[in-house]
């Protein structure tokens, strides 16, 4: 068994390789590095330097395959509202370009990186999937028309999918693999930390009991892992839920993250505090039973481990 993951050498798409091989599952990529970084892709993985919208290279990293996994993507929510375009072009019209490619080639299995960022800032106290969708950005907006595209090829086609709305994806589950994103918690406050800089928290009078925002942060390695059982439930004909929220039910502060970020640095610093930054809600935490049923989701790392991890893997020099 072979299966295709796109965004392969990304933060994310690395775990994914490396979950699947642990499994068992023999692994392409297709990644344009855009974001990606080569030397995450594991030596003796076949790879396949290209963007999704070439419909001849995609056709050619499927030679072989019995399904894919799609994480190639243009993740930063904020950036979209800048570049809606762009966004569209690399998260819907690339979409289009795989399923089109799949289509040609009769592959039927597909499990696709959706987001938390469908919801907007939700007014459920905790997120399920019967919450309804209300994205904010051009990011969020085009993880949805993702979902929308699989539902309507499968109906059409052949098609087997899910869609898996991550929350916050942080840690690492391999010391040479890390999270670049310059827009993400966890990698600022290791890069702050690294430069001897302090970290700042933006906004500390949210309805939130120490007043900083609250969000449900999920171990990147737990998350591979829900991506394996996925992909074993589709290829084995099981029916799969059209979407899963892997959250772990647990929200954790800005300012908790901050007090592990101590903890696990032996770093004793005091995080700066500013205005909270347009647009962000004070509370997203998701429920993620459903993907517990099925995929035997578990998220099992503690705040502290988390950010050990992600610690420990961070390029300090
Ligand atoms: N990191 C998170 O917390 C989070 C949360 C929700 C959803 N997601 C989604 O998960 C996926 C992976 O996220 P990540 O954190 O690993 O991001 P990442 O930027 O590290 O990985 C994305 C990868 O896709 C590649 N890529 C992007 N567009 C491409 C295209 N059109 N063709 C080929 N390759 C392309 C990039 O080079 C990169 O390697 C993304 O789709 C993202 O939207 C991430």
């Amino acid at each position: 068994m072979t299966w295709l993951v796109t965004g392969g050498a990304g933060y994310i798409g690395a775990h994914v390789v490396r979950a699947f091989r642990n499994d068992g599952i023999d692994v392409v990529v297709i990644d344009d590095l855009s974001s990606g970084k080569a030397e995450f892709v594991p030596d003796g993985v076949p790879f396949v330097r290209a963007n999704l919208l070439d419909g001849a290279a995609v056709r050619e990293a499927l030679e072989g395959v019995d399904g894919v996994v799609h994480l190639a993507g243009f993740k930063y929510a904020g950036v979209s509202v800048q570049r809606p375009l762009h966004t569209y072009t690399q998260n819907v019209t690339a979409m289009v370009s795989l399923l089109e490619a799949m289509a040609d080639k009769e592959i039927r299995n597909l499990v696709f990186s959706s987001s938390a960022g469908v919801y907007g800032t939700p007014k459920d106290e905790v997120v399920t999937e019967d919450t309804a969708p209300d994205p904010q950005s051009p990011y969020g907006e085009s993880k949805l028309i993702g979902e929308w595209l699989l539902r309507d090829q499968a109906a059409a086609t052949e098609l087997h999918h899910t869609s898996l709305r991550y929350f916050n994806v942080v840690g690492s589950g391999d010391p040479t693999v890390y999270d670049a994103s310059p827009y993400n918690l966890f990698p600022i406050v290791c890069d702050l930390l690294t430069q001897g800089k302090v970290p700042q928290i933006y906004g500390t009078d949210h309805p939130t009991p120490d007043g900083t925002s609250v969000k449900d942060y999920v171990h990147v390695a737990d998350l591979a892992r829900a991506h394996v059982a996925a992909a074993r439930a589709l290829e084995s004909g099981k029916t799969l839920e059209p979407v899963y929220n892997l959250g772990s039910g647990t929200g954790t502060s800005v300012r908790e993250i901050m007090d592990a970020a101590r903890r696990v640095t032996g770093i004793d610093f005091t995080p700066t505090e500013g205005p909270r930054r347009p647009g962000d809600p004070s509370r997203v935490v998701a429920n993620g039973d459903l993907a517990t049923r099925d995929l035997g989701w578990q998220n099992t790392f503690s705040v502290d481990e988390m950010f050990a991890t992600a610690w420990e893997a961070w390029p300090k020099n």
